[in-house]
């Protein structure tokens, strides 16, 4: 999915399946973050995701207050925390959470 706004496009939201899950990323442009917009294609997402029989959508994030915080807000719970996984912007490893939502 793609969010426009006139001929810019503002955001991206994917979820890849793999049998009965699906693994989501979304990234909002910068200049339009903190203004709710995320929601509107997670919402529509899981919407899409329960019509077609998935039994649950997962996302792995960095240690990102914003991302963790939109996901629970409609229903995901973090399943697992894992040590250094990724490498920061400023090179230096930072951990991930692994969240689920159930859609059963
Ligand atoms: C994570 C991301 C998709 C959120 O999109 P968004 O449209 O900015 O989301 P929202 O405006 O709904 O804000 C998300 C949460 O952060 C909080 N937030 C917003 N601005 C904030 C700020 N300046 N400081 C702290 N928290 C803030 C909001 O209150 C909201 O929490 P809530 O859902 O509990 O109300 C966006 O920041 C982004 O693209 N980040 C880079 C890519 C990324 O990290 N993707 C996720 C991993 S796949």
């Amino acid at each position: 999915m793609l969010l426009v706004s006139g001929p810019r496009v503002t955001g991206i939201c994917h979820v890849d399946i793999y049998g009965k899950e699906g693994i989501l990323g979304i990234a909002i442009l910068e200049s339009f973050q903190g203004r709710g917009l995320a929601k509107v294609p997670l919402r529509y997402a899981i919407k899409l995701a329960k019509e077609l029989g998935l039994e649950r959508i997962r996302s792995v994030d960095i240690d990102n207050y914003r991302a963790i915080s939109l996901y629970k807000t409609l229903g995901f719970n973090i399943i697992r925390r894992i040590n250094n996984c990724s490498r920061s912007f400023r090179n230096s490893f930072v951990d991930c959470y692994e969240m689920e939502i159930k859609l059963l």
